[in-house]
């Protein structure tokens, strides 16, 4: 029989404003999105002590740690946090992770897979998981490995699953929800890497510097409106400063066909607003409705052929429909 040894979480996120100009040092805003997860469990499994196995069906990987590269990801997760715990003895085990997040979607999948994995390894094999701030340093490390150049916004939003206003090398702002924020995710299917879309603004940036210092300040501008209006529950001023921060992200050259394609979908059907999420070039974008709207555009987002559609509420505690 199976034996169960631990087992632990962590969401997806969304970027309400800010993606992009935030490497650069600007503030952004992100939300958890609790609906979407990655799960890791950890189980007893017949293999010499201290061997780690990964089981990771929507990656078809099915393999030892040690035969991993130096480099991969999940090597680095988990020898990473192993050399965290105070134990150093274990018996053979196996990591099995499922997520419902889309991969390259722009929702912080591989993030969330990190944060998880900590998470339960750390508990199985110390009896409690590692505190929180060590499971964000760790699982920024990683990111480095996926993307580079990461600001650290989507570990951080992912392992403390609040809402954020995060600015790069400053503590940590959660941020408090004024009043009821309607949202609709669609997937344009999609898949984009965030390292080329994030290397591609810094090959634009470097041959256009004042331009995209302006563009950058522009956008940081945004965010701090947006955070006001957020908790002064204004939704008419988040909704233009979330349309406002689309069109600079268009001129920025990170939004495509299929993304401005849902954004005006979205906004026909009655949004308030409507932007892409995430590094961009495909994957996700969100909507901001109403109460009464959020159906009819979930609606006219299915219909245009968007490959996932859901829609969640903001209220500090984030509650499915
Ligand atoms: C990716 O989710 C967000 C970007 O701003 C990159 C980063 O912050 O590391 C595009």
């Amino acid at each position: 029989m199976t034996e169960f040894l631990s087992t632990a979480s962590a969401p997806g996120k969304a970027i309400l404003l800010g993606e992009h100009a935030v490497v650069y040092g600007k503030p952004a805003i992100a939300i958890p999105v609790s609906q979407l997860r990655v799960e890791a469990t950890i189980e007893a499994f017949r293999c010499p002590d201290n061997e780690i196995w990964i089981d990771s069906p929507t990656i078809r990987l099915y393999k030892n740690i040690k035969d991993l590269p130096y480099e991969h990801p999940l090597r680095e997760v988990v020898e990473m946090t192993l050399a965290e715990c105070k134990n150093r003895s274990f018996p053979g085990l196996m990591i099995r992770i499922n997520s419902s997040l889309p991969i390259g979607g722009g929702m912080g999948s591989g993030a969330a897979v990190s944060c998880a994995v900590i998470r339960a390894l750390s508990k199985c094999i110390d009896g409690q998981p590692l505190a929180t701030e060590t499971i964000n340093r760790l699982t920024f490390e990683v990111e480095k490995i996926y993307h580079g150049n990461p600001s650290g916004v989507d570990n951080t939003v992912i392992t403390y699953e609040q809402p954020i206003y995060f600015r790069r090398n400053t503590p940590l702002v959660k941020i408090k929800i004024g009043k009821t924020i309607h949202l609709v995710i669609a997937d344009t299917g999609i898949n984009s890497a965030t390292s080329l879309m994030v290397s591609g603004v810094r090959k634009r940036f470097d041959q256009n510097k004042e331009i995209y210092q302006q563009k950058f300040d522009a956008i940081a501008k945004l965010v701090d409106e947006a955070r006001e209006a957020i908790e002064s529950g204004n939704i008419q001023l988040l909704a233009e400063t979330m349309n406002e921060n689309h069109r600079l992200l268009q001129e920025i050259e990170v939004s495509s066909f299929a993304l401005d394609r849902l954004v005006k979908t979205a906004r026909s059907a009655g949004a308030l607003a409507a932007k892409l999420i995430g590094a961009g070039g495909g994957g996700n974008m969100i909507a901001l409705c109403t109460g009464e709207t959020a159906k009819s555009v979930s609606q006219a987002l299915n219909a245009a052929g968007a490959v996932r559609v859901f829609s969640f509420t903001l209220t500090g505690e984030q509650t499915e429909e």
